[in-house]
């Protein structure tokens, strides 16, 4: 056997070693990733299309079954073990790390008998960083209990349970890209996901282009609540066009009927319908491997998050202008909630060292990785 080399080989073995303080017993891995969305923000909870692609940065539970009803999981990342009763009444958020792991547990009791288990978790993304990771502990998570309590879960079922985490336990009223990006990934490929049906249609990516993180290293303590407030937005925007859901409002009928809305709404709304075309507009411009054009529409897209949907930030903006002055990028814009976090930029694979000379370790290369699942 070779020994373990690129960084999620070496956290396995770092977990490996976590958990033998907790158990005596083999401890078998899961591992789920992280995303970044290409196009198509803020509209999941609206019904719309988004193109997010899983990567290869990922959490990994190290899992062992325990004779009791307890739940053990101990964190590399925040240097502490927490415990709890599987069968815990009425538990409250502590807002930390361990909420995820709960509301994952409360998610998924309801639907299968659970069993007590023993983990450690470890990740590779970085936290807050609007990547995905609370989506990516929670299917980790998920994942690995099921496995212990010989419960085979549906990706689509185990979505569905963390999105439900998020949204009756964490406190988020998330949608369900994350968790369906982190469970149906595949490697070197996007996912077109509509978030109205659920299907889910993995769109390859072109070859020669090379996607980017960069951090702006801004972490927002009250990005929940403006995350929920623009959630309340959109639903009202939704009611006073008389339908269940923006999905439901075609640019034409924007453009005819948007003006009746109040100003506020009438901005969220314009960006939500404009940001659901934008992402069929994307999917044909990879396709034809047009990739000005699809560069175009991230810019497009990120102007509407920063000037209609108002969730970027200074340095957010300045992040997308610099990336753009490179030379071979053709388009860079936030990706995730906003409210800090990182962007996301589309560039020539030979672009790569110009950007990061410019942004230093700030500046992640990601490829498209497969979903979540049980490591050999
Ligand atoms: C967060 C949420 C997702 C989605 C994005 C914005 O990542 O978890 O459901 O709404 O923000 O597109």
């Amino acid at each position: 056997m070779s020994a373990p080399s690129g960084p999620l080989e070496l956290l396995r073995e770092a977990l490996r070693a976590d958990l033998a303080d907790l158990s005596d017993r083999q401890p078998r891995f899961f591992r789920a990733p992280g995303r970044v969305n290409l196009i198509g923000e803020h509209v999941d909870y609206s019904g719309g299309l988004v193109l997010p692609v899983a990567v290869d940065r990922a959490t990994i539970v190290a899992a062992a079954p325990r004779d009791d009803r307890r739940i053990r999981i101990r964190s590399r990342e925040h240097g502490e073990i927490a415990g709890f009763d599987l069968d815990e009444r009425l538990p409250r958020p502590q807002r930390s790390w361990v909420d995820y792991a709960r509301g994952i547990v409360l998610a998924l009791r309801r639907r299968m008998p659970l069993a007590g288990a023993d983990l450690a978790v470890g990740t590779t993304i970085p936290m807050g960083a609007g990547l995905a990771s609370s989506a990516a502990l929670e299917i980790a998570v998920g994942l690995a209990l099921c496995a212990i309590a010989d419960r085979p879960i549906e990706p689509r079922v185990l979505a569905g349970a963390a999105q439900e985490a998020e949204n009756s336990f964490v406190g988020v009223q998330s949608g369900l890209m994350d968790p369906l990006a982190s469970t149906f990934g595949v490697r070197d490929h996007a996912l077109l996901i509509d978030c109205r049906s659920g299907a889910v249609s993995p769109i390859p990516l072109p070859e020669g282009i090379v996607l980017a993180t960069v951090d702006s290293g801004e972490r927002h303590a009250l990005a929940s609540s403006a995350y929920n407030r623009r959630r309340i937005e959109t639903e009202e925007a939704a009611r006073l066009l008389g339908v269940a859901l923006l999905r439901d409002v075609s640019p034409e009928r924007f453009a005819r009927e948007g003006d009746e809305l109040p100003p506020l709404l009438r901005s969220r709304a314009r960006h939500v319908v404009g940001e659901i075309s934008r992402v069929g507009a994307m999917v044909r411009a990879l396709q034809r491997g047009a990739l000005e054009d699809a560069g175009a529409l991230m810019n497009s897209s990120h102007a509407s998050l920063r000037d209609n949907f108002e969730v970027s930030t200074p340095q957010l903006d300045l992040l997308v202008e610099a990336a753009l002055d490179i030379e071979g990028v053709y388009g860079a814009r936030m990706t995730g909630a906003g409210f800090g976090g990182s962007i996301v930029v589309l560039l020539r694979a030979d672009a790569a060292p110009a950007l990061a000379e410019r942004f230093g370790d700030a500046a992640t290369i990601v490829h498209a990785a497969d979903g979540a699942a049980a490591l050999e």
